[in-house]
């Protein structure tokens, strides 16, 4: 029983993040779509914003990049650097803009 509620604890919890994604901001921007697609496999795009509010364009770079080699994420060049660019002027630090 325990295990059924965890279960449906985890399906109502990451539902909205994938797919339509209503979280990620600017919606027609270039990098988005990739970062939606690529980016929320493994968790949902609002675990990205929640965790980026430090991050630099630079540390944005770094972070997809750890993505890929310490998680294993099959990210090609391309999208690493539109989702790097994106995430980094949507979600970067006021200076790196
Ligand atoms: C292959 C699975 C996978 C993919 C794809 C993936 N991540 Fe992650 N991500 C992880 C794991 C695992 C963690 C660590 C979770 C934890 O510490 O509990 C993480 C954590 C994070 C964090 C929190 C800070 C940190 O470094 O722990 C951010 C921000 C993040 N990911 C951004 C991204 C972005 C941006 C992309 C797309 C380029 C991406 N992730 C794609 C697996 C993935």
């Amino acid at each position: 029983m325990k295990r059924l509620f965890m279960v449906l604890a985890t399906l109502t919890a990451s539902a909205p993040g994938w797919a339509e994604d209503p979280v990620l901001k600017a919606d027609s921007a270039p990098g988005r779509a990739a970062t939606v697609e690529i980016c929320s496999h493994c968790h949902s795009s609002a675990y990205i914003v929640m965790n980026s509010v430090f991050l630099s364009a630079d540390d944005w770079r770094a972070e997809v990049l750890k993505m890929r080699t310490a998680f294993g994420a099959s990210i090609d060049e391309k999208s690493a650097d539109e989702i790097s660019a994106y995430l980094g002027q949507h979600y970067g630090e006021p200076d790196s803009r």
